[in-house]
């Protein structure tokens, strides 16, 4: 099936979640920072997932925003840092990360094509809207959906049922783009053509199914018609 609908993870796809670490590091206020933030930007992430897997398959879910402020207490505590001010900073940068180089060209190139894009998230709508207005990249989105409409976290099928709900498109028709091996993984489990986008050069995710595309970066995301 022609693609014509292109769905974007958020958190490290199309924003960069180590930008808030990285400058916040850089102000003297943060100096503590300065050797420790990747791995305080590691942590953070991991953490903040494994509190989304562990509350869907738990039925106590939360929104994203908490999820990301409890991320961060593990991580500092295991860090040692403990100062208020810097907590704060980290947590007022994650609502304006930037987008990656090559977004705003790709999102405008997809449109140019008459496509439909938009993001699916674990983000709760607020923090979605201010990411994306601050990122620059509202206007090529047609859509922002976040996980906070069905109450889970991806990757229950609920999440994807989104796409189909919102835009009226068969499962095939969709090529749905993450940076996070697990959740191209279970996009790909439910039915969508899905590109994992690679980054970090990690391993694949060994899971229930296997992503169609592994990429570099999103620059030729509009060449998969
Ligand atoms: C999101 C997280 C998983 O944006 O990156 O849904």
């Amino acid at each position: 099936m022609p693609v014509t609908t292109y769905i974007f993870d958020a958190y490290g796809t199309l924003l960069d979640v180590n930008a808030a670490a990285a400058k916040a590091a850089k102000e003297p206020a943060h100096a503590a920072l300065a050797d420790v933030w990747p791995a305080l930007a590691r942590d953070w992430r991991l953490k903040q997932l494994q509190y989304t897997w562990l509350r869907a398959v738990a039925h106590r879910h939360c929104d994203f925003w908490q999820v990301t402020q409890d991320g961060l207490d593990w991580a500092m505590a295991a860090h040692g840092l403990t100062s208020d001010t810097t907590r704060t900073r980290l947590l007022e940068l994650y609502w304006e990360l930037a987008a990656y180089p090559e977004v705003p060209e790709m999102l405008s190139a997809l449109k140019t094509a008459g496509k439909a894009t938009a993001i699916l998230s674990n983000g709760s709508p607020d923090m979605l809207n201010g990411a994306v207005t601050s990122a620059g990249i509202a206007d090529d989105l047609d859509a922002v959906l976040s996980v906070e409409d069905v109450g889970v976290f991806k990757p229950a099928d609920r999440v994807y049922d989104m796409v189909g709900a919102h835009f009226g498109c068969d499962k095939d028709e969709v090529l749905f783009v993450s940076s996070n091996g697990w959740d191209a993984a279970g996009a790909a489990g439910y039915g969508f053509q899905t590109a994992w986008v690679n980054r970090a050069n990690e391993p694949m995710d060994k899971l229930y199914a296997k992503p169609h595309h592994v990429l570099p970066n999103l620059t030729t995301i509009p060449e998969f018609t």
